[in-house]
């Protein structure tokens, strides 16, 4: 399966590739269903993906950046959102295009964070994009997963990146449900901050959505191609204290 088709990243794409197809071969030698395409409803949700991927990654970007955090953590939150769901190519198709989910498929979507990560800590000097990937379902209340920590034990750049993911889930045109509008999006967020999200950077972002200054319109094909241009590549970025 390709994931990401540009240059920049080749080698990790190279890896993650292969990342994906092994994870997917132990899939299907557990279940037939994983063997399953049906190619335009795939198709479908790869491009969504794609697509939520490269928002994420340039919202979480802009928060880390109105935040002040340095740039190699603004580099690194911007890899972390493109790869952030990755753990759901290893998903049987059905899983992610069906109607009906059992438990079972519940389970299985609730894996995808700790199955990105694994995927993602596999390609050299990614360990810290994995462990992002890892936690951002996390909630601060300590009640999100996969290991239900909660508040400052949630890495920073991992609160970031839930935000971001938030509001791209609930304002995008391709998401499974309807969208709502920015404003109403933004009140979401302040619902759930101090639960589920970090208020600090829930207000951040709302500072920098309201002020503007990144394009925060879905663009649709061309959002995943354009991030991956945006990104530095990995070895440019120095090393910084850990959060
Ligand atoms: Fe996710």
């Amino acid at each position: 399966m390709q994931l990401f088709g540009l240059s920049e990243g080749k080698r990790v794409v190279g890896e993650i590739d292969k990342a994906i197809a092994d994870a997917l071969a132990r899939e299907a030698a557990r279940n037939q269903a994983a063997q399953t395409t049906r190619d335009a409803e795939v198709a479908k949700r790869d491009a969504m993906t794609a697509r939520h991927s490269a928002a994420v990654a340039r919202f979480a970007k802009a928060i880390a950046s109105a935040a002040g955090l340095p740039p190699r953590d603004q580099e690194l939150v911007h890899t972390a959102g493109l790869l952030h769901d990755v753990g759901k190519f290893t998903f049987p198709d059905h899983t992610l295009t069906g109607t009906t989910l059992t438990e079972e498929d519940w389970a299985l979507i609730r894996s995808h964070p700790q199955r990105g990560a694994d995927i993602v800590k596999r390609v050299h000097g990614y360990a810290e994009v994995a462990e992002i990937v890892l936690c951002h379902h996390e909630r601060v209340d300590g009640r999100g997963y996969p290991r239900r920590i909660s508040g400052d034990d949630i890495p920073v750049l991992a609160r970031i990146l839930s935000v971001a993911d938030c509001f791209d889930v609930m304002t995008a045109r391709d998401s499974y449900r309807s969208p709502i509008s920015i404003d109403e999006a933004i009140a979401e967020l302040r619902r759930v901050s101090g639960t589920q999200l970090d208020g600090h950077f829930v207000e951040i972002f709302v500072g920098v959505v309201t002020g503007s200054g990144v394009d925060f319109h879905h663009a649709d094909d061309e959002d995943l191609e354009t991030e991956l241009r945006r990104q530095a590549p990995r070895g440019s970025v120095a090393r910084t204290a850990r959060h």
